[in-house]
């Protein structure tokens, strides 16, 4: 194990998630009390890029547990997909002795920190922050709940407007590649059906679990949709429900609503564990590690797993889901 890092930068990258500042301000203020100078940079590895960093102390971090967003502010660096950009990057660290780094981010903010692994030998540790719930080695990640709660909360709105009017409404929640956050709105918003990329949609048996409905009494019909389900985006799919049903369904994205907001218990709480372990891993030599949840239970898994490995949705829910939505 190397010998731990003395002065740590932390930093946001990727899509903001709720409880993003929550896990900053628990990294800077056990980075402190365990003797750590912290440092925090700016725009994720943009700010690396570019010089762009600010000391952290344990002010720097007061009335934020609260706050959407991130302090640091975040970025999709896409001079960070460059040699030249990891290069750059590489040189400010060392040129500001940052010897650890703690990465608060999703898959991408991960797959950079394997490719940075080539420019730079400081230790790394990332925590997962993205609202998708979609990396291995953790039960969940930071600003799922909230996100999940935020798109409830809109799918029971719409509920009221679809059983007014007796109308079909299709609900487009966030999730390229994952349907966690599709899985569970829908199963708490009780939804007619749910499509998600994990699983390929035909358009027929999807028409026919909302008729099927309407054939039994319903008057009404909730569909959620990830982004990245197999019919394509939202409208496409209202689309070939109209072309199969000639149904008019009502088409909503929530979108970057589920970003912001304060967040919820559960997004703080799995934020300000994550944040002190991180450190405390730090100061024990680890490398290369993700710290998250499982069972409870902090844990380290190595960012190569996390990134390389796919997270399964639980089948248990998918049953659940279609057997309450007969
Ligand atoms: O990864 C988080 C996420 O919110 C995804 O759910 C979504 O597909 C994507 O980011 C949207 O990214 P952007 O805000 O860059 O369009």
């Amino acid at each position: 194990m190397a010998s731990a890092a003395k002065k740590i930068g932390v930093f946001t990258s990727g899509g903001d998630a709720p409880g993003m500042n929550a896990a900053i301000r628990a990294v800077v203020r056990s980075g402190i009390y365990y003797g750590l100078e912290v440092v925090g940079i700016i725009r994720g590895y943009e700010g690396m890029i570019n010089g762009n960093a600010q000391v952290m102390n344990l002010r720097s971090v007061s009335n934020i547990i609260q706050k959407g967003g991130t302090i640091l502010k975040t970025s999709r660096s896409t001079e960070f997909m460059t040699t030249e950009g990891r290069d750059k990057a590489a040189i400010f660290l060392k040129k500001e002795n940052i010897d650890g780094i703690i990465a608060i981010g999703g898959n991408g903010t991960l797959t950079g920190l394997l490719e940075f692994r080539k420019h730079w030998d400081g230790q790394m540790i990332a925590l997962p922050g993205t609202i998708d719930n979609d990396l291995y080695g953790t039960d969940y990640t930071i600003g799922f709940f909230t996100a999940v709660q935020t798109a409830i909360e809109a799918i029971d709105k719409i509920r009221d407007t679809a059983d007014a009017h007796e109308r079909v409404f299709l609900i487009e929640v966030m999730g390229r590649h994952a349907g966690f956050i599709a899985l569970d709105s829908g199963i708490a918003g009780g939804a007619e059906s749910i499509l998600i990329p994990e699983v390929d949609t035909e358009v027929n048996r999807c028409a026919t679990m909302f008729l099927d409905g309407f054939k039994k009494g319903k008057t009404s019909s909730i569909i959620v949709v990830a982004e990245g389900n197999s019919l394509g985006r939202v409208t496409n799919v209202a689309n070939r429900l109209k072309e199969t049903t000639g149904i008019d369904a009502k088409v909503v994205i929530i979108g970057h609503v589920q970003r912001g907001g304060s967040p919820m218990v559960g997004d703080r709480v799995l934020a300000s564990k994550l944040g002190v372990y991180a450190v405390e891993m730090m100061i024990e030599g680890q490398d290369n590690v993700m710290a998250g949840e499982i069972n409870g239970q902090c844990t380290l898994t190595s960012i190569d797993d996390a990134v390389n490995n796919r997270k399964l949705i639980d089948p248990f829910k998918l049953k659940i889901a279609s057997i309450l939505a007969i």
